[in-house]
């Protein structure tokens, strides 16, 4: 089968023929249609998770995917041969990714089923993205009225978290080039902040001197200084994607605060499928390549500019959305 791997810590992504695994206890194959790209699968490239989980290399690339059951391993019963699924199929220690025709993964826990009314290509955008805004808002616990800061609402993790916050009935404010406004506005935004035209923290406090509710931070890491929580009224609330809360600072300054990681768990993708099915959740692909063009994707990805969700697709001869 054609796989994208990679074959140590900071090399380039390359296509390569892997022989397809056959499932073991447990687990299924599935024959994937299309594969999600996140930040995240060329950070696991850069090493963040060196020193945290073992690697197996060669590593194929990526996490989410969309696809069908091929074939089920010992034990399984809650899936068979034919299933649409989607889910999370990255397990760097043993090598497993999406980036491929075939992926293994657990039969439990990390796919759900798939409508048939959704595509591959939308499934396969979903699982880290709308897990990440599902999970990010809620621990906000923003709710009807309140004030909510999507910071990094131009890409793929942020659209949902715009339209996530705005079914809550919260006010969102959502950062953005003016090329994206209006379509924040659509899904739900009731703001805009234009990040490229001045600081955000001093756009939103000069429209709410007395801060705001709540922040989903999806821009700032680690090294910054905790500048975006000065949006925030006291006893307000910050989620990170990317660990930049220090917890313990930002309870001294009377603000809640959080560093999360997005759990697609089969609930949380069943949810997501039945609200993008029903219309309630907009999935924008604003990249779509084959497989063998992973790496221009991920380099695509890494230098930003993402407006939506990049989607690589197992067929031969797609062409570029
Ligand atoms: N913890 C978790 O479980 C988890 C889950 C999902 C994602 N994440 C992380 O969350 C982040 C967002 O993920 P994603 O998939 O949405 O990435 P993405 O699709 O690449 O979107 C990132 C967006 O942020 C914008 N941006 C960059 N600098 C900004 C700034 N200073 N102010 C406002 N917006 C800015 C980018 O626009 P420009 O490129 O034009 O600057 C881009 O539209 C990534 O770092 C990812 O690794 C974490």
């Amino acid at each position: 089968m054609r796989a994208v791997i990679a074959t140590d810590f900071d090399t380039e992504p390359e296509l390569a023929e892997l022989p397809v695994a056959e499932p073991g206890p447990g687990e299924v194959l599935v024959r994937l249609e299309a594969a999600g790209v996140n930040p995240f699968d060329w950070k696991v490239v850069d090493g963040a998770l060196r020193g945290v989980v073992e690697h197996a290399f060669p590593l194929v690339l990526g996490s989410d995917g969309a696809g069908v059951v091929e074939r089920v391993g010992p034990g399984v019963t809650g899936l068979a041969a034919g299933d649409r699924v989607f889910g999370q199929f990255m397990d760097v220690e043993r090598g497993r990714g999406s980036y491929a025709e075939f992926a293994l993964a657990p039969a439990e826990g990390k796919l759900a089923l798939l409508p048939t009314t959704l595509p591959f290509d939308l499934a396969a955008a979903l699982p880290t993205a709308g897990a990440g805004a599902h999970d990010f808002v809620a621990a906000t616990e923003v709710a009807a009225g309140q004030i909510v800061l999507v910071n990094g609402a131009s890409g793929g993790v942020g659209q949902a978290a715009v339209q996530v916050a705005a079914a809550k009935g919260a006010d969102v404010i959502a950062t953005t080039d003016p090329a994206t406004a209006a379509y924040l506005r659509e899904i739900g935004a009731t703001e805009i902040v234009d990040f490229t035209e001045a600081p955000t923290v001093d756009q939103v406090l000069a429209a709410h001197p007395d801060g705001i509710d709540a922040v989903v931070d999806l821009v700032s890491g680690p090294a910054d200084t905790g500048r975006v929580a000065d949006v925030l009224r006291p006893g307000g609330t910050i989620v990170s994607a990317n660990g930049a809360v220090d917890v313990d600072a930002i309870a001294e300054r009377g603000l809640h605060g959080a560093n999360l990681y997005a759990k697609a768990t089969p609930e949380t993708l069943a949810a997501l499928a039945e609200a993008v099915a029903g219309g309630e959740l907009k999935v924008r692909i604003d990249f779509k390549a084959p497989l063998e063009r992973a790496p221009a994707a991920l380099e695509r990805s890494r230098a930003g500019n993402s407006r939506g969700k990049t989607v690589l697709t197992m067929q031969e001869n797609t062409v570029d959305a």
